[in-house]
């Protein structure tokens, strides 16, 4: 370890001195990427460094690694970067170099996807809001306002990571980068300016001289020599817009996002592996997982509307950072299995050619190397197919994988990975609360005042766009009116509001009369509240709230949001309508909480009498608690609370909102994986809270005297939230007597050697655990899933000895999946082992 260290610094020191020799030169030509004159096979991950903390990204980056990446892709966050013109951020999570440069200590490379548009599901697309006051600004287009701020950050990051030496062509890891994103789905609408623009950027970054190729992803008509790239759940058809540039997939979805209000959205492996194989079968030799960490949204950075503040994504590594199984482990199989074939892939352009309705092979050989490819594309029926006077099974939706022409390494619906059951555990965390001596429940608490309390208010004439009015330095605009009503005390009337979203909390007279809020697929919305006007003055207070802003879309910052009317009061006493749309309204940017610093818990007068309030809409609350025992990742279970957002020792952990609940419909627990995947194919958690769970990283906790601060809006009961811990309960693996052997045991000579045939591997997540029991296994026709797995009508006896021999007290073992193990229970019969285990 520190020899390979030393090692690179002296790699570095050369490169610096005599670049020509031990600097990497990164190129392109038609098949692929070229480093230092080879051509490169290169799987490749997403990882946001801002999505989670730097002490956890040494472990990301392992663990990418070991799942068989060669690079990590980020993008770069421009307004978390430069919150105000001309001053810079790029401290903790921000530190972009430091997150480079963790990456290269780990021998990976970097793909950086400068943007500056970075779509992402981040706030705003990743624009700071000071970009939308410069005069005479339209964003992503040909005018001079925008072209000179998009080339002064861009160039400002080229310098930063050119200081720092962290280009390929300097030594270091950087070997791409990628300029705007996605321009290509949207440019439509913006005309010729939108052409003329995209030269620019092109020409822009190119003068940037960074010595390594720049990518436009979607961009069908990006100029030499960018390299235009796929997005997309598969990118298999997809040829860049000339033959001197290789086929690149910048964004292979392992998942979907979630948004707040929606079902939570999963990728079967079997799919993804199968998209992953079909796009190297077909020329591909470099993809990315979009994302292989997804990780969380902390602080407003979630971009939307709606969009929630877990970004797990279904990836490859979970939001908290363990690994996903059996998603990680097949993937990393696939990996190995494809870079088995890499010196054919480079070598030569696949011969493809139909092997019957739904069947290709895709064959690369020249000279003494050859590999293939064998796919079943159809979505119902498998196959057998012959192929070089071989017969092959290939089952619906598959891909198999041939190193040698011959042998197959991997088929992508056979899954040899064992899968996990994890779960969430309350860990007691009430060690400190008691020490808030006069309080029984732990907790003190702030009233926000409703309506406007602050000094800075304004009054005008009319409904105002809130994204204008706050430049986002909150998610929350009071708009509030009085009015003098001459009708009878308590008539009953209907507060008519229209708002362009996101979301509201109405009060009469300073009580909460309703709330709304829009969705993901339409943030506008109109709602009627029925409320009680007293004889004489009646306040209305309207809070309304952004929750995330757009990120994608053309022209998406112009979308706006707020209360833009009309607001009216229909059907009082007399039958009138009286519209209040263009009376005078007085405005609040912000909470007076906020401007108080009572998120970091040690600012302002918190209560603590007995007479605690629940169910309070605008209250604060504050508690202190010991962090749970031991390392398992920590979330807090906000169930019982409304919705608001939540700080840990002054870090926000993000919005909380589990009162927003999915549709009812729409969802599978099995999915089925053979056919196109779309967004909304699989999804779980149908009439559930989209989100309960908030990741609180370890790194921001204390063993005690922690302090937890909430701002809830609507009303909520924090005695019931609860601290909770993810840990793997049980690993599964069921492996048929078809599956082919591990990647590792792959041996082209099988002729020679006595073939091996398929093995069932469990391992515990942990180094220092070892598996405790077995709770299942079954070897000849076993049933079920993993939790719930049963014997079939074929089953030997000695199954769950063997195995429990074979593996109790290992940290893993591999028990090989036939009759010379466990003997033959049913002759004839297709067998499989399926096994569950626990490690302690
Ligand atoms: C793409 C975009 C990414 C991300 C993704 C969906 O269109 O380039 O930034 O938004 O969609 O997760």
């Amino acid at each position: 370890m520190r020899l390979t260290r030393l090692v690179s610094v002296l790699f570095w020191f050369l490169c610096i001195h005599i670049p020509t020799f031990f600097c990497a030169n990164v190129e392109y030509d038609h098949r692929a990427l070229v480093i230092d004159g080879k051509r490169r096979v290169l799987i490749s991950g997403s990882i946001h460094y801002p999505r989670s903390t730097p002490e956890m990204w040494p472990d990301l980056i392992q663990k990418s690694k070991d799942g068989g990446l060669d690079v990590i892709e980020t993008y770069v966050f421009w307004n978390l970067h430069e919150p105000v013109r001309g001053q810079y951020d790029f401290d903790g999570r921000k530190d972009l170099v430091k997150f480079v440069k963790t990456v290269a200590a780990a021998g990976l490379y970097v793909h950086l996807r400068i943007g500056p548009y970075v779509c992402a599901e981040w706030n705003y697309g990743g624009f700071p809001l000071w970009l939308h006051f410069i005069p005479g600004i339209k964003f992503r287009t040909d005018n001079e306002p925008f072209k000179a701020e998009m080339k002064r950050f861009t160039a400002k990051i080229v310098d930063m990571i050119k200081q720092e030496k962290l280009y390929a062509s300097q030594g270091g890891p950087v070997i791409l980068s990628q300029i705007e994103n996605e321009y290509g789905n949207i440019d439509s609408a913006y005309g010729s300016a939108g052409k003329s623009y995209i030269k620019w950027a092109a020409s822009m970054a190119t003068s940037l001289d960074t010595g390594v190729p720049w990518v436009m992803c979607q961009q069908a008509d990006a100029p030499e020599p960018i390299i235009n790239t796929c997005n997309g759940f598969y990118c298999d058809q997809f040829t860049p817009n000339s033959n001197t540039k290789p086929k690149m997939w910048t964004e292979n979805w392992s998942g979907w996002f979630l948004s707040f209000g929606g079902a939570v959205p999963y990728r079967p492996v079997e799919d993804l592996a199968f998209a992953v194989a079909r796009f190297f079968q077909r020329g591909g030799t470099f993809q990315n997982y979009y994302m292989y960490h997804g990780g969380t949204n902390f602080d407003r950075t979630s971009g939307g509307p709606f969009i929630s503040t877990s970004y797990d994504y279904d990836a490859p590594i979970d939001e908290y950072g363990l690994i996903r199984q059996p998603k990680w482990g097949h993937l990393k199989e696939v990996h190995k299995a494809i870079k088995l074939c890499e010196e054919a892939l480079i070598a030569t352009d696949p011969t493809i050619t139909s092997l019957g309705p739904n069947l290709e092979a895709a064959v690369y050989k020249t000279g003494s190397v050859c590999a293939a490819f064998l796919a079943n594309v159809g979505t119902t029926s498998d196959a057998t197919v012959n192929f070089s006077g071989n017969s092959y099974h290939l089952p619906a939706w598959s891909v198999s994988i041939l190193p040698d022409c011959k042998n197959v390494v991997l088929n992508t619906a056979k899954i040899n990975s064992a899968s996990a059951i994890s779960s969430f555990t309350t860990e007691s965390s009430k060690e400190d609360i008691g020490s808030l001596e006069a309080s029984s429940t732990g907790w003190s608490w702030i009233s926000e005042l409703v309506g406007i309390s602050k000094a800075n208010s304004f009054s005008r004439t009319g409904l105002l766009e809130q994204i204008n009015t706050t430049a986002d330095k909150s998610d929350y605009l009071w708009y509030s009116i009085s009015l003098d009503y001459k009708g009878d005390a308590g008539s009953q009337t209907v507060l008519h509001i229209e708002s362009l979203g996101h979301a509201l909390h109405a009060f009469i007279n300073g009580k909460l009369a309703g709330s709304q809020a829009g969705n993901s697929g339409k943030s506008k919305f109109t709602v009627d509240i029925p409320v009680t006007l007293v004889a004489g003055k009646n306040t209305i207070d309207l809070l309304s709230l952004t929750v995330g802003l757009q990120n994608y879309g053309a022209f998406f910052d112009t979308w706006g949001a707020g209360i833009t009317g009309p607001v009216t009061l229909k059907g009082s006493t007399n039958g009138s309508t009286l519209d209040l749309s263009s009376q005078t309204w007085t405005y609040q940017v912000g909470l007076k909480g906020e401007d108080l610093g009572l998120s970091s818990g040690s600012s302002g007068q918190w209560n603590s009498e007995s007479s605690f309030p629940k169910n309070q809409a605008l209250t604060w609350y504050k508690t202190n608690f010991a962090a749970p025992s031991g390392s398992n990742p920590v979330a807090i279970d906000f169930t019982g609370m409304g919705k608001g957002e939540a700080w840990v020792n002054g870090q926000s952990i993000g919005r909380y909102w589990p009162t927003y609940v999915s549709p009812n419909s729409g969802c599978t627990d099995s999915c089925n994986y053979r056919g196109p995947y779309s967004s909304s194919k699989c999804r779980k958690n149908c009439g559930k809270p989209s989100q309960t769970l908030y990741h609180v990283p370890r790194s921001w906790l204390k063993p005690s005297g922690n302090t937890l601060v909430l701002f809830e809006e609507s009303g909520g009961d924090p005695t019931q939230i609860s601290f909770v811990t993810k840990q793997t309960e049980s690993l599964c693996a069921h492996v048929s007597d078809s599956h082919p052997p591990p990647v590792d045991m792959w041996n082209s000579n099988t002729e020679s050697g006595s073939k091996v045939g398929p093995v069932l591997s469990l391992s515990c997540p942990h180094h220092n655990q070892v598996i405790s029991s077995i709770k299942f296994a079954s070897y000849g026709t076993p049933l079920g899933t993993c939790g719930n797995f049963y014997h079939g009508r074929c089953s030997s006896n000695k199954a769950l000895s063997i195995v429990q021999k074979a593996c109790i007290g290992s940290s893993s073992c591999s028990v090989g999946v036939s009759i010379d193990t466990f003997g033959d229970p049913c002759r004839g019969v297709a067998k499989s082992l399926a096994v569950e285990a626990t490690c302690a």
